[in-house]
């Protein structure tokens, strides 16, 4: 951790924000642009019943939970598959909830006109899918385990792998986001977002299990990771926006 100032945490007052994350992280210089430094707004007791919307301009397709059949030809690298179930506080599966991603391709390079990093755009690999849990609150998804990626944080700034993931509970108003990292990620001791969660118990929850039950010979490695949406209580998944 010597490539890491320590700096004191700084909490919202209101209670709804987990002990976990520091929203205003000095180390991820941008958290000083969007951390919230007034008081929160509440949102109408009607808003609360909405169900979550569906993204995009058609209904899910069958293929949306499978990054590698997208396109006409298959993408470059190493295929994965990536499970798990989302859960409430008590381990109740939350059914039916949608699950987004989005990530990298192989090389480390976005699908967006932000990202300009010198590395290949794969035509055959947009990195965004989308599926709902089943009934056991189970999602699953077929992919291609992202690259890293500088970012320019700091100098020689490199984000671990990751996936970044986007949940709905039960409710319009408590969309989640936060990122699966993959285990033993030499780039986890440099990275400030991945210490923006300040408790190393709460980290741990971000990082997947590698899955060799899952692991479907001569095809694909794979990963399970859960997620357990709460208020930010002790077990539950660090979000970058809890709220
Ligand atoms: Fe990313």
């Amino acid at each position: 951790m010597a490539q890491l100032e320590d700096s004191p945490i700084v909490l919202p007052d209101d209670p709804d924000f987990g002990p976990e994350v520091q929203v205003d992280y000095p180390g991820y210089r941008s958290t000083r642009w969007r951390a919230p430094d007034r008081p929160l707004v509440t949102i109408a007791e009607e808003f609360h019943d909405l169900e979550g919307p569906v993204f995009g301009h058609d209904a899910v397709q069958e293929h949306d939970d499978d990054l590698t059949r997208q396109h006409e030809g298959e993408p470059l690298g190493e295929r994965i598959v990536v499970t798990g179930r989302v859960l409430d506080e008590d381990g109740r599966p939350i059914r039916s909830t949608l699950v987004e991603i989005w990530q990298a391709n192989a090389c480390g390079r976005y699908r967006h006109e932000v990202d300009q990093h010198p590395a290949p755009l794969d035509p055959n690999f947009s990195g965004a899918g989308r599926c709902f849990t089943d009934d056991e609150g189970r999602y699953r998804f077929v992919t291609i385990k992202p690259g890293s990626y500088p970012w320019g944080n700091h100098p020689n700034a490199w984000r671990p792998n990751h996936i970044h993931f986007s949940l709905f509970g039960p409710e319009f108003t408590r969309r989640l986001v936060t990122q699966m990292y993959f285990p033993g990620d030499p780039l986890f001791e440099f990275d400030p977002i991945f210490h923006s969660v300040r408790d190393p118990k709460a980290r741990e929850l971000l990082v997947s299990r590698f899955d060799i039950e899952t692991t479907q010979p001569d095809w694909a490695l794979a990963y399970q990771w859960d997620v357990v949406l709460g208020r930010g209580g002790s077990g539950t998944t660090p979000m970058e926006n809890q709220t």
